[in-house]
């Protein structure tokens, strides 16, 4: 058994078994146990703190600015251990046969049985629940025919807990993770990230929700429970049987190579795992937690009735105040927080979130008469990247007292400062080409352990970096180009500032009041012809990834290390 030889140690076997036997948290069932009842029926934390001497009361809060660097001694006693492990099974989705899934199960050992719970009526993930300053430990066991490593995405934590395809385990095999979670209160969520099978492993199944709480956000009040609503968008395709479809067989440009370089789109939006979603609601206000799951589904989300979002907080956390959009673009890895009120509403009353056509996500409309890729390789997709659809039915069900009036004030946000940082003048740029349908960064394709003499960086140093969806004369994507989400291991960054070539505007321009840029973010889309520059730092030494987080991209190799020097 491969453990990671960093934590073993910190590991205590003994202790963690007798845990998983006297305590587990079934989250396995495939019924629709609500959040609530999960809490109920498990034990009081009090009892567990009994039941196993690891369990030390919740360490007091600290508050850390997402550019501390911190780590826990190595033997301190954890605030939540669990068991998670990779697996397959079979869940009812649609009307009839069942479909065959991979899932995540996780079985709690130590800490608060409210901070392990089912996602409700889903497959997917549990949603595991931590406050900054906890110290997390967790057992990833891998029951799938295939290596798989998970990653926290948009957690600041050591690269040895990063979840590196470097680090993937083996069938039947476990890696142990031990971080502090030290990011701001935010919708965070973990994932496989095995190199050439994340997209399909996460399109199984694999994925769920990690919510970071701090004192911050406590002393505002927001809606909590019921009130507090994860929402995971993805888009699925089924056969005949009920079964998932993936990549077509074969990697030819015709079939699986095409689906590769263009992304993999479904037919089917699920949220939160099931079909045609409907949320019951009361006449009140919820706090609404919106994660793409999709493997590179790009969703403009706008309400039916025209009024506009309002958002509270982006990949990493709330925002400095309310903004309000028309519409919110909402790219593969990107999490927004929405405040909705259905106060005044009637009893019967019907809302949608829906998402609206727009244009530019595989560039292809901009060319005219001439066709895009889509249409000219294989045949278009059943619903293309950009085309209209319902998300989510929200249906008044009961009227409710008190909902909390919004807040003007939110969070406080630390401003990053292009004068500050260390290459303010030369911006590290990020080049996005394709050659031979192979989508790459700066010309180069992902390598397990490779990284170029551009990247490298150190340890709390501010820099800038630019993301370039130029044009690429003389590729077969030159007349298109693609939007890509760019994704960034281990920082949260800041949007400084977009342009777009004219002669690609006409999709910039058609999505660029839906872009969230006024927080934290981990994940950025960037249309065709666009340049995104974006200011961070790196809280940790090591090797972090950054790449296309459409799922299709990131395993072809549109992925790169980047080494920070301590
Ligand atoms: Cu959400 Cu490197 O991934
Ligand atoms: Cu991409």
């Amino acid at each position: 058994m491969h453990i990671n030889q960093r934590t073993h140690n910190q590991f205590n076997r003994r202790q963690f078994l007798k845990g998983a036997g006297l305590l587990s948290l079934a989250l396995a069932g495939g019924g629709a146990a609500s959040v609530f009842s999960a809490c109920t029926s498990a034990p009081p934390s009090a009892s567990i703190a009994g039941v196993n001497p690891t369990a030390a009361p919740t360490a007091a809060p600290v508050t850390l600015p997402p550019s501390a660097q911190t780590t826990a001694p190595a033997a301190a006693a954890a605030d939540l251990e669990l068991a998670l492990k990779a697996t397959r099974g079979q869940v009812g989705i649609l009307p009839g046969a069942e479909t065959a899934v991979w899932r995540y199960q996780a079985e709690l050992l130590a800490g608060d049985p409210a901070s392990v719970v089912a996602l409700p009526g889903s497959y997917l993930g549990p949603i595991l629940r931590v406050r900054q300053g906890q110290r997390v430990r967790v057992r990833f066991t891998n029951d799938l025919p295939e290596p798989s490593i998970v990653h926290w995405h948009g957690l600041l934590v050591p690269d040895a807990m990063d979840g590196h395809p470097r680090f993937a385990v083996g069938a039947g095999q476990s890696y142990a993770y031990d971080f502090q979670v030290v990011n701001r209160a935010g919708t965070y969520w973990f994932h496989p990230h095995p190199h050439r099978l994340t997209g399909g492993q996460a399109y199984r199944g694999l994925a769920g929700l990690l919510i970071v709480s701090d004192d911050e956000e406590a002393a505002l009040g927001l809606p909590q429970g019921e009130y507090d609503q994860p929402l995971v968008i993805q888009d699925r395709q089924f056969d005949a049987q009920n079964q998932l479809v993936y990549l077509a067989q074969g990697g030819g440009m015709m079939d699986g190579g095409m689906d590769q370089m263009m992304g993999f789109l479904g037919d089917r939006i699920l949220v939160n795992g099931q079909p045609d979603f409907t949320l019951p609601v009361a006449t009140r206000a919820y706090r609404l937690r919106l994660l793409n799951g999709s493997n590179s589904r790009i969703y403009m989300l706008a309400w039916r009735d025209g009024k506009p979002l309002t958002v509270i907080a982006t990949d990493g956390g709330l925002l400095e105040q309310p903004v309000q959009r028309p519409f919110v673009m909402l790219a593969p890895g990107e999490r927004v927080e929405l405040w909705a009120d259905f106060a005044g509403r009637k009893s019967g009353d019907e809302l949608f979130l829906d998402s609206q056509k727009f244009v530019g996500a595989e560039g292809a409309e901009l060319m005219g008469g001439m066709g895009g890729m889509g249409s000219m390789m294989t045949q278009p997709a059943a619903l293309p990247n950009g085309a209209a659809f319902p998300v989510a039915r929200f249906r008044v069900a009961r009227a409710a007292q008190g909902g909390q009036t919004r807040r003007q004030r939110l969070a406080r946000i630390e401003r990053y400062r292009l004068a500050d940082a260390v290459n303010a003048a030369r911006p590290r740029q990020v080049v996005i080409t394709n050659r031979m349908m192979a989508w790459l960064l700066n010309g180069r394709s992902f390598e397990m352990s490779g990284v170029a003499a551009d990247e490298v960086g150190r340890v709390g140093e501010l820099a800038v970096w630019e993301f370039v969806n130029q044009r690429n004369p003389g590729q077969m994507m030159e007349q298109n180009g693609m939007a890509h989400p760019l994704h960034i291991h281990g920082t949260q960054f800041q949007v400084l500032e977009r342009q777009a070539l004219p002669e690609l505007r006409a999709g910039f321009e058609s999505v660029r009041a839906g872009y969230v840029d006024e927080g934290w973010k981990d994940t950025v889309l960037v249309m065709p012809g666009e340049r995104v520059k974006v200011l961070l730092k790196f809280v940790h030494p090591g090797l972090f990834l950054y790449h296309c987080h459409n799922l299709e991209h990131e395993d072809q190799g549109m992925m790169r290390n980047f080494r920070v020097d301590a």
